[in-house]
């Protein structure tokens, strides 16, 4: 079949490797892509907004299944125009792309169906935001209830810091995604990421992994969307997996399904492992990026057929997802000024070197200007390696970042921290 891919990051790189592998594949499309995917994808221009001719490329081009990467069109609405145009398409409808678009829906929906998340209340401007820390005290956490691209989230150690939060988003700093704001209890543990694939029925295990969201070593300075990442996350273990899949998975997935709302896609979990056990920090309606990479990295099955039996309704008649035994770690190599203001048109070479061992190189933010590939966004490139640990996929990963040539960027030097502490101990 023709297949569709919507997205331009690192994550839709990874989907497209796998994509174009699959038995299904006969060939595949992607809109806008970058010059990572055009490897394995003819690029195309859609206007991801105008459902009407996403529908019509896809009919004019016999699309047997569209996979849509990012969160935004998901959250718009895109899967429903599709389907109802009787085009398979992987990603949830826009109902239950709440489950991202809406922090406060995921947390009444959490208080419905028991699943254990922090205490929490609603507010729909300041004075009441401002009355309802009092009540939570710090440190506490405060969140812009739509999307905000990462920055709508305030971790705050003290009522100022708190308070300023709850005042920036009722001064409009986050359009219409900050006009609800949630306050919630701080949660202090480890964070872990974990993922699921399901029809609205049948649920899969996919796999774990572990982010670095702070853009700097030692976890410092802001909030990115992911400076590197490691599969699986072996602090989640297989008895704490189980525990996430009935307590949290398997409750959500019911509850959207007995209201009306089934959820067909990828469940992306941001996890706090407190001394209570697994908590949902967060529920995201797509593939985490860069952990899209280090999974796919591991991905033994066909990828087109699990994303295919997720948009037709038949997940439960494939076997579980099988993954390497491996350790997979990418780092991201970001531009200059990520994540505030990332410097455009720093020049890339040595990518060639890079993969010389194995390890493989997902484009970003690339572009071509003439026959150079540069910059052209903060996150640029993933690099990726495997290894018996994550020790040994750490030093594959700097080697091979150690191959490339961008003077105009920088990475973390330290993914996988935790993990290489632990197993050094
Ligand atoms: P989110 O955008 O919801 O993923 O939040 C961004 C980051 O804020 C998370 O990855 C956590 O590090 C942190 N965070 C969010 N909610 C909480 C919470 N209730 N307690 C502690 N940290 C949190
Ligand atoms: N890396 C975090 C995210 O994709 O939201």
């Amino acid at each position: 079949m023709n297949i569709l891919l919507l997205g331009s990051g690192g994550r839709e790189h990874a989907l497209a490797w796998k994509l174009a592998q699959s038995r299904l594949c006969d060939k595949l499309y992607a809109a806008p892509g970058n010059p990572g995917i055009a490897a394995h994808a003819e690029l195309i221009e859609l206007d991801v907004t105008d459902h009407a001719a996403v529908c019509r490329f896809c009919e004019e081009n016999r699309i047997g299944l569209v996979v849509i990467g990012p969160e935004a069109p998901l959250v718009d609405g895109l899967a429903d125009s599709l389907r109802a145009a009787g085009l398979p398409v992987f990603g949830p409808s826009r109902a239950a792309a709440q489950l991202e678009g809406s922090k406060g829906f995921t947390k009444d929906l959490c208080a419905r169906a028991g699943i254990p998340t922090g205490g929490y209340e609603r507010v729909t401007n300041e004075a009441d935001g401002l009355a309802a820390l009092a009540r939570f005290g710090a440190p506490v956490v405060v969140k812009a209830d739509g999307l905000a691209a990462g920055k709508g989230v305030t971790v705050a150690m003290t009522m100022a810091e708190a308070e300023d939060a709850i005042r920036e988003i009722f001064a409009g700093r986050f359009g219409q995604a900050g006009a609800e704001a949630v306050i919630e209890e701080f949660l202090d543990g480890e964070e872990a990421s974990f993922f699921a694939l399901t029809d609205g029925h049948t649920i899969v295990p996919f796999a774990s992994a572990q982010d670095h969201k702070r853009v700097g070593d030692g976890d410092t300075g802001p909030n990115t969307g992911g400076m590197g990442a490691y599969s699986p996350a072996k602090v989640l273990t297989p008895a704490l997996e189980a525990e996430v899949m009935t307590r949290i998975i398997a409750p959500t997935v019911k509850t959207l399904a007995d209201e009306g709302m089934p959820y067909s896609g990828v469940l992306f979990l941001g996890l706090m492992l407190t001394r209570e056990g697994p908590q949902l920090i967060e529920y995201n309606c797509r593939f985490g990026d860069p952990e899209c990479q280090v999974m796919l990295m591991r991905l033994e099955s066909d990828l087109g057929e699990l994303l295919f039996a997720c948009a037709d309704n038949r997940l439960g008649a494939l076997p579980p997802p099988r993954f390497s035994a491996d350790v997979a770690l990418t780092v991201v190599m970001a531009a200059n000024g990520y994540p505030d203001a990332p410097s455009k048109g720093g020049s890339i070479k040595g990518i060639a070197a890079a993969e010389a061992d194995g390890a493989m190189v997902f484009h970003a933010g690339t572009a071509w200007a003439a026959d150079q590939l540069v910059a052209s966004g903060g996150r640029v490139l993933n690099v990726t390696a495997r290894g018996a640990s994550v020790s040994e996929a750490q030093a594959r990963a700097y080697a091979a970042v150690d191959a490339i040539e961008f003077p105009e960027g920088f990475c973390r030097r330290d993914i996988g921290w935790r993990e290489v502490a632990r197993e050094q101990a």
